[in-house]
């Protein structure tokens, strides 16, 4: 496996293998865990080679005690890649070699998805991931880039990137990989004390929830639901439940037929912010 910290020698070893392998990305903010690695694995399955970046983006951050305390283990990251099977390159750049001067965002409009849940929680945190990924994919000209659907607001924004940029990647998405306990994984659970990440199982169970009475129950009943198995647990603070379509990510009012919907929740574990979703129908 080869470690490369700079752009310009990433792009010359990229340059050659372009001739004749298909190049899969999987970009990563390191931390990794099983979840990261299936992306990896699937991506390992479908090119011939698979460049994973790690960088923790300053400009995706609306909270610096967030950014500050964002779990960084390289070591780990990368002797869990080093027991993969297949050509891996990594990534693992400083600040400076992806933001030339100034470290900011471009103002992206991603036609309105960028301003729903996360959007309206997180203040500029989609300009920051789309300039990151768009850089990154400038850079790496990847055939493929996979993306979980633990961030699936994320996801549809990327693919929203890919269009604006006139950029010819297929946008993966792979899906989410739960804990025992059905907490998503993320590398912000490295944060939970072992009594939160217990009691998190609430977060999938009050999603399950959602889906079994989706059928039968009214939307704001269901907010309502969801509202009070978060008052019953004062461990977890509720940052935001909705019901919404899941290619406008809009808030649904009723359950129109034919759309598809999907049920997406944040919420504090203290100053722990986790997030998840669930297909409705
Ligand atoms: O999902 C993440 O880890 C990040 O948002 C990404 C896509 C690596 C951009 O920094």
């Amino acid at each position: 496996m080869v470690i490369h910290t700079q752009k310009k020698l990433l792009v010359q070893a990229l340059s050659s293998a372009k001739k004749n392998d298909k190049i899969g990305f999987v970009p990563t903010m390191g931390a990794l865990h099983k979840g990261h690695i299936s992306l990896v694995k699937k991506a390992l399955e479908e090119n011939d080679l698979v460049v994973v970046s790690i960088f923790v983006n300053p400009t995706q951050f609306n909270n610096s005690a967030d950014l500050q305390k964002y779990p960084r283990t390289p070591e780990d990251d990368i002797s869990l890649l080093k027991n993969l099977n297949g050509k891996v390159m990594v990534y693992l750049p400083e600040i400076s070699d992806l933001y030339e001067g100034s470290v900011s965002a471009k103002n992206y409009n991603f036609g309105g998805l960028e301003n729903e849940m996360e959007g309206k929680h997180r203040k500029g945190h989609f300009d920051g991931v789309g300039t990151i990924v768009n850089k990154l994919f400038r850079i790496v000209k990847p055939d493929a880039a996979y993306f979980g659907e633990k961030d699936f607001q994320q996801l549809q924004i990327v693919k929203k990137l890919a269009t604006i940029e006139k950029l010819p990647i297929r946008i993966v998405g792979c899906p989410i990989l739960r804990e025992n306990n059905g907490l998503a994984m993320s590398s912000r659970n490295k944060r939970l004390s072992a009594k939160q990440f217990e009691e998190s199982a609430i977060i999938y169970k009050t999603l399950k929830e959602v889906r079994e009475k989706f059928n039968t129950a009214s939307i704001a009943g269901l907010n309502a639901l969801v509202a009070e198995r978060f008052l019953q647990n004062p461990n977890f603070k509720l940052e935001y439940f909705e019901i919404a379509n899941e290619k406008t990510l809009k808030t649904a009012k009723r359950k129109n037929k034919g759309s598809k919907f999907r049920a997406f929740i944040a919420v504090f574990a203290d100053e722990v912010r986790l997030i998840d979703n669930i297909p409705l129908n």
